[in-house]
């Protein structure tokens, strides 16, 4: 069994795939999304969002780091999937699942899966673009408002040549309600003769496993239950039991960010508050952690109540 890390714009940034790489289980790691215009990137744009690229694009775990593209336009998205590759991307990922409507007259993510034609031409100009023994992979949600051209966008994205594709298994007007549909993956695999990895509402080992029957589909992706459970992957791949609070402890020190930046990293304040979001679903700590720094906006006030708590 393979499960990559889910990409999470805000959320799912170099220090956590760091931490959830170390924490174990994970094979693959997708970054937050590049949005491609009509240009080409200045490469630190590639190396901001995935500062990996510096370590041979692995995480300090070893695990590989695949940088994700979104954008309408397949000629900048090839030029820029390359210009991902040579930095030492582990392939790339296009994503056609975000929500979010047209940003600066340029479409990209859910919207596109309204134009299976728009597909095949995107996922065919980065893999034309792209040395054949790197990946080129997609990830989608089933549909936009409706499941109607599920099969055939999977289809287009198969033609065109993908090496493997993630679904998430809704719609776009379904948001992150529960349930996920499953078997709508198993469908989809009946008719594409390519691997795919099933995505979508997956919080504990039973879960994994009931997806799996469900979507006939061994490969994982996890997002928001890896928030929630920072070893989720090893409990579904070794049974291994819930991490405790204290070892949280240290991963939340890390994660904001201060013996790294210091005072100045005042971003990373914000970031936990998130975390804590999803923490809370599995750590009752977490709530009342969340109290106590809601109102705090440096590293360094953080690391104090958490060192204290
Ligand atoms: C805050 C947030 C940010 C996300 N950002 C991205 C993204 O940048 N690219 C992408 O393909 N999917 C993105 N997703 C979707 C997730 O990768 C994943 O498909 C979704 O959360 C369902 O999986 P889960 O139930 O395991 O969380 C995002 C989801 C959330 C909640």
């Amino acid at each position: 069994m393979h499960i990559t890390l889910a990409p999470m714009e805000g959320v799912v940034d170099h220090l956590m795939r760091d931490m959830l790489t170390q924490v174990g289980g994970f094979d693959l790691c997708v970054t937050e999304f590049v949005r491609v215009v009509q240009t080409k990137l200045p490469k630190k744009v590639f190396y901001r969002l995935c500062p990996e690229l510096h370590h041979g694009g692995l995480t300090p775990a070893g695990v590989p780091v695949k940088v994700q593209l979104l954008g309408q336009h397949p000629e900048w998205m090839a030029e820029n999937a390359l210009t991902a590759i040579e930095l030492g991307s582990h392939g790339i990922d296009i994503n056609f699942g975000c929500p979010a409507k047209t940003v600066n007259k340029s479409q990209g993510g859910a919207v596109l899966l309204q134009y299976p034609d728009m597909l095949y031409k995107i996922v065919k100009a980065v893999r034309d673009a792209v040395p054949i023994e790197h990946a080129v992979t997609a990830k989608i949600r089933l549909g936009f408002n409706d499941t109607l051209l599920a099969l055939e966008n999977a289809d287009a994205i198969y033609q065109a040549g993908a090496s493997s594709l993630a679904i998430h298994a809704r719609t776009k007007r379904d948001g992150y309600r529960p349930p996920a549909y499953w078997p709508w993956i198993a469908k989809i695999k009946a008719t594409v003769d390519m691997p795919l990895v099933a995505n979508g509402e997956i919080w504990s080992a039973a879960d994994a496993t009931l997806c799996q029957e469900q979507s006939q589909c061994t490969n994982l992706m996890l997002g928001r239950g890896a928030l929630a459970l920072p070893n989720l992957a090893k409990s579904i791949k070794i049974n291994e039991a819930p991490m405790s609070w204290e070892a949280l402890k240290l991963l939340l020190i890390h994660y904001s960010g201060y013996e790294i930046y210091g005072d100045k990293g005042r971003y990373y304040p914000n970031r936990i508050k998130q975390w804590l979001s999803y923490l809370k679903i599995q750590y009752p700590e977490a709530e009342s952690l969340f109290t106590q720094i809601r109102k705090l906006n440096n590293a360094k006030d953080i690391v104090d109540v958490l060192q204290k708590n």
